[in-house]
C-alpha cells in the first residue's frame, strides 16, 4: 500500500483535466483495502474509487480518500461445457484483458475491445459496445466492503445492471471498491454481428463468417475511425447517454425531424442516437474554452490541451440547453462528475 499526498490527479482521468486528491492510496489486494478501512486516519475519510479514469469529469479537488485500484490477476477458474469463467483483477486494463482471453482461446469480449479502463470499472457502467453489454459475458464480482471491511461476492443480479448504469452508480456509490470480476465467456461461441458498423464491414470485406480475431480487428478499426485514442485527445468516451423515449415520443419527433437515428428497443421503448441530436444542433468541432466537441463524433467531448473541469461542464450545459430547446429532450451525461 503506498499513500500520496496533495497527489495529481491530471495523469489518472483520461480527459486530462487537472484535479489535486489531498490523499491518494495505491491498493493491490483486498487487504490494502482492509489496511485503508483499519486506519484510523483514512478509515474516517469519504471514499473515492480510482480505476482507470476513464469515465470522470474532474471539475474540483478531490477531499475524499482517493482509492487508486491497481489489483492485478488474470486466470482460468473453471471450464464448464458452455462457458469458461476467467477471472480478473480489478485494475487489469480492458483492452488488454479483451485480447489475451481470445489468444487464450477464450473468445467472447471481442466486441468490447479498445474500450479505455479498467476491470473494475467495467461493471460500475456496464460497459457496451457494438451490441455487447458486459452483463452479457459476467459471472460474478467480488468487492469490499468499506464499512464492513468484509469481501463479498455479488450475482449479476444483485448488481442491477442496466444501459451504463448498475448497484455501483447508486445505492452502493462511494460504499465499496470492486476487487475482482469473474466473466463468462460462453461456448460455443457465437459471433454478435447486429450491429450496423460490423454489418457494414462483412458487405465490404466479403467475410460473412468471421473469426473472433476478425470481429476484434473490426471493432478496433471502427472504434479508431471515429473515437478519439484518450492518449492523443483527452476524453471521457461517450459524454451523454443515449436517451430513451415512448414510441409516442419518437413519432413526435420523426414528424418534425424525418431523419432522426432511432433504434426501437424489445421492451416498445425507442433510443436516439445522442449523437446524431447533438450533431443536427451544429455543435460538431465547437468549443468552449479549451473544451470541444470531436470533429468526427459529436457525442464525445474533448480537450483540446489544458482544459479545465469547469469548461467541460459549461459545454455539455449549453448542448443539453440546445438539444432540449430544439427536441425536447434532456441528454443526461454518462460519465460520473465529480
Ligand atoms: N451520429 C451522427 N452524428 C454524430 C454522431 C453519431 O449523426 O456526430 C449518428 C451515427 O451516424 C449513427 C448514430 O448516430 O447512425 C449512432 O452513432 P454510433 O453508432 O457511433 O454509436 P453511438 O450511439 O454514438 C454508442 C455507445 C458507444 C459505443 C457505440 C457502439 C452510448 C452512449 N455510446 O455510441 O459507447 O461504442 O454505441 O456500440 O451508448 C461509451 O459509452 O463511451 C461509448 C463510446
Amino acid at each position: 500500500m503506498h499513500i500520496e499526498r496533495q497527489a495529481s490527479l491530471k495523469p489518472y482521468n483520461s480527459f486530462g483535466l487537472p484535479a489535486t486528491a489531498s490523499t491518494l492510496v495505491r491498493v493491490a489486494s483486498d487487504a490494502n483495502v482492509r489496511r485503508v478501512i483499519d486506519d484510523p486516519e483514512l478509515g474516517r475519510q469519504p471514499k473515492f474509487v480510482l480505476g482507470g479514469g476513464s469515465n470522470i469529469v474532474l471539475t474540483r479537488d478531490v477531499e475524499a480518500c482517493v482509492l487508486k485500484v491497481e489489483i492485478k490477476g488474470r486466470q482460468l477458474v473453471e471450464e464448464r461445457d458452455n462457458a469458461w469463467i476467467v477471472e480478473v483483477g480489478a485494475g487489469e486494463t480492458w483492452h488488454d484483458v479483451v485480447a489475451w482471453t481470445l489468444q487464450q482461446g477464450w473468445p467472447g469480449l471481442e466486441n468490447l475491445a479498445l474500450i479505455p479502463g479498467t476491470v473494475g470499472a467495467a461493471p460500475v457502467q456496464n460497459i457496451g459496445a457494438y451490441g455487447i453489454e458486459l452483463k452479457d459475458r459476467f459471472e460474478s464480482l467480488d468487492l469490499v466492503d468499506f464499512t464492513t471491511g468484509r469481501t463479498v461476492r455479488l450475482a449479476a443480479g444483485a448488481c442491477r445492471f442496466g444501459y451504463r448504469d448498475s448497484v455501483f452508480k447508486q445505492d452502493l456509490a462511494g460504499k465499496c471498491v470492486i476487487t475482482r470480476v469473474r466473466l463468462r465467456l460462453p461456448k460455443p461461441w457465437q459471433p454478435a454481428l447486429g450491429y450496423l458498423d460490423l454489418e457494414r464491414k462483412m458487405a465490404e470485406t466479403g467475410i460473412s463468417a468471421p473469426s473472433a480475431q476478425q470481429v476484434f480487428d473490426w471493432v478496433c478499426q471502427i472504434r479508431r475511425a471515429k473515437l478519439p485514442d484518450p492518449a492523443v485527445i483527452g476524453n471521457a468516451g461517450s459524454f451523454f447517454k443515449n436517451p430513451v423515449v415512448t414510441e409516442e415520443q419518437c413519432r413526435d419527433i420523426i414528424g418534425r425531424d424525418p431523419e432522426i437515428v432511432h433504434y426501437p428497443m424489445p421492451d416498445g421503448t425507442v433510443k436516439l442516437a445522442a449523437g446524431w441530436l447533438i450533431d443536427a444542433c451544429g455543435w460538431k468541432g465547437k468549443s468552449v474554452g479549451q473544451a470541444g466537441v470531436y470533429e468526427k463524433q459529436a457525442l464525445v467531448l474533448v480537450n483540446r490541451g489544458g482544459a479545465i473541469g469547469a469548461e467541460v461542464v459549461t459545454l455539455a450545459r449549453a448542448i443539453q440547453e440546445s438539444v432540449y430547446g430544439r427536441f425536447g429532450i434532456r441528454l443526461e451525461p454518462e460519465p460520473v462528475m465529480v
